[in-house]
């Protein structure tokens, strides 16, 4: 059977320190899109580590970790990721495997992701600038090289030839990027890559599923970032939603089992593109201070804003929601009163829906206000000890969303977590 845990609103819902937790329940976590644009921050000793190719079961002794063929991979970036972790735990590369149908970033992709959001000016999308959007365009251009490609002796010619399509399109932006400083890395990556346990995911995942194990499929980036169903064209490159992992893993839906879906319990997005609860504000500036709101990959500060009950219904929707997880339920702690966003004023009309277009529509969203509460959620034990109010607000949310909260995290240790019975 294959869980899935997925972010609901527009990224960092905290994926990675839930990962972290669940993974002793479970035989192998796989990533199954998106790339290095992922920062998932767990903590392994006290020490903060932040993940970003490389799967969150990976400092459990019992766990493999696959990175699935939906994900694009930046050799030059996992290689620096391995390292980094095998100094905190040197045999972790025994419990990681590749796909061998996974997409390559090329020096040059990240390049054009440079000249691309510059040429877009004020209405760039907000990148991390990691390459995603043009690893995926070459992919479903039927151009890209995938991980297998590295193992042929044409690679350096297949190398060439998309690096000239490449260069034609670099030149069509008036935008200098010195991307010829990172072959030489990035070639020296490719080498260490094949030294990787490179596998065929799809045949290697049906035999572990043969076996009976327990599979955790870890999403990147969130719901409303999703290609199609997103914020479009504010978005990532991939289905970030539960449909994304059987074309990324190479899994049946029959194999899908319990879809966790992560929400913060409040609300957050980096880079642009719109969000309806925002606050412009000292309240969204709170949030952002006393949340620690800033990237965990590109340190950039995190817009802030209420709950947005409306796209989480969305979002649940999309992906089938069986458990949510509410994130961060103790930086509310400091709040009072707290506000959860139940509906959409759209030309004088209120509505449950998220319309098409939520970059040219003027929403004005409905709240519903919740008081704040005296006793810390971060200094509770179980759930029984959090205060009544919040007991209230997690009532409110499973009602509005038809789906139950399974676990409340009040904190960033992995075992911070409430746990709903
Ligand atoms: P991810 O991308 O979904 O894995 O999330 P990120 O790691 O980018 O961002 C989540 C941030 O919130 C990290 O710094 C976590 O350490 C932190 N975090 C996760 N859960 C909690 C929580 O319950 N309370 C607090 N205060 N911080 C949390
Ligand atoms: P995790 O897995 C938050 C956002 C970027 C930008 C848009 C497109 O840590 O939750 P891209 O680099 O994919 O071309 O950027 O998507 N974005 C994320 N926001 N968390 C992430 O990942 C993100 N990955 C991409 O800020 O707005
Ligand atoms: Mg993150």
């Amino acid at each position: 059977m294959i869980d899935v845990l997925l972010g609901l609103q527009w990224g960092d819902e905290g994926k990675g320190k839930i990962v972290d937790y669940l993974a002793k329940s479970y035989d192998i976590i796989a990533r199954f899109q998106g790339g290095p644009n992922a920062g998932h921050t767990l903590y392994v000793d006290g020490k903060k580590v932040v993940l970003r190719t490389i799967p969150s079961g990976v400092f459990h002794d019992h766990c493999l970790n696959l990175i699935g063929n939906g994900v694009v991979i930046d050799p030059v970036a996992l290689q620096g990721e391995i390292e980094q972790l095998v100094a905190i735990r040197p045999d972790v590369l025994k419990r990681l495997f590749v796909a061998h149908r996974a997409h390559l970033i090329l020096p040059t992709h990240r390049a054009l992701d440079a000249a691309s959001e510059a040429a877009k000016g004020d209405e760039k999308i907000g990148s991390t600038l990691k390459g995603i959007g043009p690893a995926y365009m070459d992919k479903t251009g039927r151009n890209g090289l995938r991980v297998g490609d590295i193992l042929s002796k044409n690679f350096k010619a297949k190398y060439d030839k998309l690096v000239q399509k490449h260069t034609d399109m670099l030149r069509q932006y008036n935008h200098q990027v010195n991307w010829q400083e990172w072959e030489k890395d990035f070639f020296a990556a490719v080498e260490y890559l094949k030294s990787l346990q490179i596998v065929n995911a799809e045949y290697w995942l049906e035999g572990h599923l043969k076996n009976g194990k327990k599979i955790l499929a870890e999403g990147a980036q969130g719901s409303m970032l999703d290609i199609d169903y997103g914020t479009y064209p504010f978005v990532t490159s991939s289905n970030t939603i539960a449909a994304g992992v059987c074309n990324g893993l190479g899994v049946a839906p029959s194999h899908i089992g319990d879809v966790y879906g992560i929400t913060k319990a409040y609300c957050t997005r980096v880079g642009s593109g719109p969000f309806p609860t925002e606050l412009n504000d000292a309240t969204g500036a709170q949030l952002r201070e006393i949340g620690h709101e800033f990237g965990a990959v590109t340190g950039r500060e995190r817009r802030c804003g209420w709950i947005d009950l409306v796209a989480l219904r969305y979002t649940v929707m999309l992906s089938g929601v069986t458990k949510l997880i509410m994130t961060k339920a103790d930086v509310l702690d400091h709040f009072n009163p707290i506000l959860a966003g139940t509906a959409y004023m759209v030309d004088g009309k209120e509505t449950n829906e998220l319309p098409y277009d939520l970059c040219d529509t003027d929403i004005t969203p409905v709240y519903k206000t919740f008081a704040g509460w005296d006793k810390p959620i971060s200094s509770c034990a179980n759930f029984e000890e959090t205060p009544q109010v919040f007991k209230d607000y997690c009532k409110f949310v499973e009602e509005y969303l038809g789906t139950k909260i399974a676990f409340v995290s009040n904190g960033t240790g992995r075992e911070q977590l409430l746990q709903i019975p």
